[in-house]
């Protein structure tokens, strides 16, 4: 059954469900009042990123949804998974005030009743490919199962995502396209720390040393911007996986993708939209960033 949780000034208060029953017995009485609802999925570990999405959510949007769900199939390496880290309280207080109003944390067992292989064969054509794709293989197969299911269970009106997971938003945008989702699909920007380091639930695994040189992955995807003009593609990519590989960093990639079809680009003139893509690897950690280099 549901539990609702409450701020201590009674003002503010967001339900919490377990069970798809549940939760959609109380949707189905938002949908018949006519309200919209707004959908932010999360694995949890919350930050101000994602309390940016809850934020937008309920500024344009009459409910606001946010599942917390470690999803198992989107993680290829199984220390990742068992690593992922788990801050609840914190994750509660967090979406209370950021204006939540339903709280989905489901089991796996409710999210995937007939086990864990995907039913889902979608084609995503080059978008699961490179970068992302090439390094963690299956990764946006769970991606988009998980993501199909839950807009299955929530069914919301508009689904909020991060751009920090730019590739995850363009095998969402495509699945949703394809399917023919009635979902309107939002990217909302990545948020940063002071020194530039973009927010991550993996942040928190960094040593102080590491979180010291992570802003370096920031400071090099700008520099590619501010000599975008100067530079071809190419020398950018060089340079900046020539300054990503310094003691206790590896980058894994540098892409300059399109934005649409993210094939690495040669000439910026070219393209309507240009997004410059990041890995790295600081010590066990494995970050990622991207910066917009070129809008229309
Ligand atoms: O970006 C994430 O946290 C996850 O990939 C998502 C979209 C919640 C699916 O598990």
């Amino acid at each position: 059954m549901a539990r609702v949780i409450r701020f201590r000034n009674q003002l503010t208060a967001m339900y919490l469900f377990k069970k798809i029953a549940d939760l959609r017995h109380h949707l189905e009485r938002i949908n018949r009042a006519g309200k919209t609802i707004g959908f932010v999925p999360t694995m949890g570990a919350l930050h101000e990123g994602h309390a940016s999405l809850v934020r937008q959510s309920a500024e344009e949007t009459s409910c606001t949804v946010c599942s917390i769900f470690v999803n198992p199939t989107q993680f290829n390496e199984a220390t990742d998974l068992v690593k992922y880290p788990k801050t609840p309280e914190k994750d509660i207080a967090l979406l209370l005030d950021a204006g939540c109003s339903v709280l989905f944390i489901p089991d796996v067992a409710e999210v995937y009743p007939d086990g864990q292989r995907s039913a889902l064969h979608l084609d995503f054509g080059y978008l699961d490919q490179p970068m992302e794709g090439a390094y963690r293989p299956g990764h946006f197969v769970g991606v988009a199962q998980v993501v199909k299911r839950l807009l299955d269970i929530v069914q919301p009106d508009q689904l909020f995502m991060g751009q920090k997971d730019f590739q995850q938003f363009a095998i969402v945008q495509h699945m949703v396209t394809k399917l023919a989702l009635s979902v309107n699909l939002r990217m909302c920007p990545t948020v940063r720390e002071t020194d530039g380091l973009a927010m991550s639930s993996r942040n928190m695994r960094l040593t102080p040393a590491q979180r010291a040189l992570a802003p370096l992955i920031y400071q090099t995807l700008s520099q590619a911007k501010a000599n975008m003009h100067d530079q071809w593609p190419d020398a950018l990519k060089s340079a900046a996986m020539k300054a990503l590989s310094v003691p206790g960093m590896e980058p894994e990639y540098f892409e300059i993708v399109d934005s649409r079809t993210l094939q690495p680009i040669t000439i910026f003139e070219d393209h309507d939209m240009v997004v410059a893509c990041t890995a790295v690897r600081v010590g066990e950690v494995r970050l990622i960033d991207n910066l917009i280099l070129k809008t229309m």
